[in-house]
């Protein structure tokens, strides 16, 4: 499965980039707002710091305007991903974007029925939002095993599911057993991954008792 952060701080991406396992980025309008810069150098420098794809989402609603905007967005770096709204009007973007070569992230999926109609409209990557189904009562997981469970009857669909809104690591994991191709994770869950209390134990005793010995590998 494929990591991507959800932020738009660069900072947070210049570390977690560091550790080699990031595969992209994703953004949206709040995370621009939060990191309080202007958006579109955002979106080159985040770009440069990651090779892989960078969603970089338009904010009209209009397909005309849409269009505009994605393709001035997909023109700031070869890696960016567009992403549009699932919208009548943002599925028209998406097929226009995806025919001429460009990524695309349709984003703000909230039922399998949307999945499929992002995936004929060419998207490069579905983003059904499982925190906010979880946050009304729903099983926002149960809506990535229905739309594995529909591309997987049609393998000439090339729509990656990327789990997004995700609250904590057992999004990752339900995702990752479902085999949903990438999760899109804030930066605070994505350092939980790599937390568990015995390995930290473990490792003490480890070095406390190497400690003992006296001897130095180097
Ligand atoms: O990528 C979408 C993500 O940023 C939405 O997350 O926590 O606002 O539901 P959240």
């Amino acid at each position: 499965m494929k990591f991507f952060v959800d932020t738009a701080d660069i900072a947070e991406i210049r570390d977690l980039a560091a550790s080699g396992l990031l595969d992209g980025v994703t953004t949206n309008p709040s995370l621009i707002l939060k990191s309080g810069k202007p958006m579109l150098d955002t979106i080159r420098e985040i770009c440069a710091v990651v090779p892989g794809p960078v969603s970089a989402e338009v904010t009209a609603t209009e397909h005309g305007k849409m269009l505009e905007e994605g393709r001035k967005l997909a023109k700031l770096a070869r890696n960016v991903a567009v992403k549009v709204p699932l919208t009548p009007d943002g599925l028209k973007t998406c097929k226009v974007l995806s025919g001429e070569g460009t990524m695309v992230n349709v984003t703000l999926c909230f039922s399998p029925a949307q999945a499929l109609l992002a995936a004929k409209a060419g998207a490069t990557f579905i983003s059904p939002f499982v925190g906010r189904l979880d946050d009304i009562g729903h099983d926002g997981m149960s809506l990535i095993a229905e739309i594995m469970q529909i591309y997987r009857q049609y393998p000439h669909l090339k729509t990656e599911v990327l789990v997004a809104s995700v609250r904590h690591p057992q999004h990752v994991v339900q995702a990752a057993k479902l085999g949903a191709h990438v999760s899109t994770v804030p930066p605070n869950v994505l350092r939980q991954l790599f937390k568990h209390a015995l390995t930290d134990a473990g490792l003490k005793a480890f070095l406390d008792d190497w400690a003992k010995t006296g001897q130095s590998i180097l």
